[in-house]
């Protein structure tokens, strides 16, 4: 197999962590894990069903339109400084502990983030997280208006780096990205930070690891 010559990360759930709002959710209820879990859900679908539709909204649109649906869908009454706290709070989510260590060890080979996320909200999160000085990229999906697991989203890895994505190690959490990445033909780590089962998706990751500090050098 040939070297890796640069690495490619996710953002939301790999880096950082979007459960970290659970703070701010305690303002609109007492079961804020519910409210995270059902907002990350639906967040990620609308990413889905827009793509597919053809209807393209970046991120943070998209972040907001989840929280509106969750709020309700629960059953909650949030008022608007309320849902612009939540919204905030997806600003400076917390980056998991082992990262920055993970992505300085790395270092020498470019470091790259691929993520769903607004060019806006990758600035926060990376700023916001001390991370600038350990990547070399930071690509949103916005540049090409849809949303992973599309082709033309993992496209722009090789073509920010200059580097084939068979010559890239592709990283995320999350198990359908893994997939997607890997049906694209980066090689690709897991990083499975809940101990989810892997995905039905007919494509497997080449490592499968707890934290990014046990990513293979
Ligand atoms: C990301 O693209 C999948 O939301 C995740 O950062």
């Amino acid at each position: 197999m040939s070297p890796i010559r640069g690495y490619v990360f996710d953002a939301y759930g790999t880096l950082f962590d979007v459960h970290s709002v659970v703070e701010a959710g305690r303002e609109v209820t007492s079961d804020p894990a519910t409210l995270s879990a059902t907002w990350r859900q639906k967040q990620l679908e609308y990413t889905w069903l827009r793509a597919l539709m053809g209807a393209y909204v970046d991120f943070w649109v998209v972040t907001e339109s989840a929280l509106r649906y969750t709020i309700r869908r629960l059953g909650l009454s949030a008022t608007e400084d309320q849902v612009r706290r939540l919204m905030e709070a997806y600003l400076a989510l917390a980056c998991f502990p082992e990262v920055a260590a993970a992505l300085e060890r790395l270092a020498g080979r470019p470091r790259a983030v691929l993520s769903n996320g607004a060019p806006k909200m990758l600035e926060a999160a990376v700023t916001g997280s001390g991370l600038t000085g350990h990547l070399e990229h930071v690509i949103s999906v916005d540049r090409v208006k849809t949303y992973k697991p599309s082709p033309r989203v993992y496209a722009l890895g090789p073509e920010t780096l200059g580097i084939p994505a068979g010559e890239l190690l592709f990283v995320s959490s999350n198990g359908w990205d893994v997939a997607g990445a890997k049906a694209f033909g980066y090689r690709v780590a897991w990083c499975n930070r809940t101990g989810a089962p892997e995905e039905e998706l007919g494509a497997r990751a080449d490592v499968v690891v707890g934290t990014l500090d046990q990513l293979p050098g």
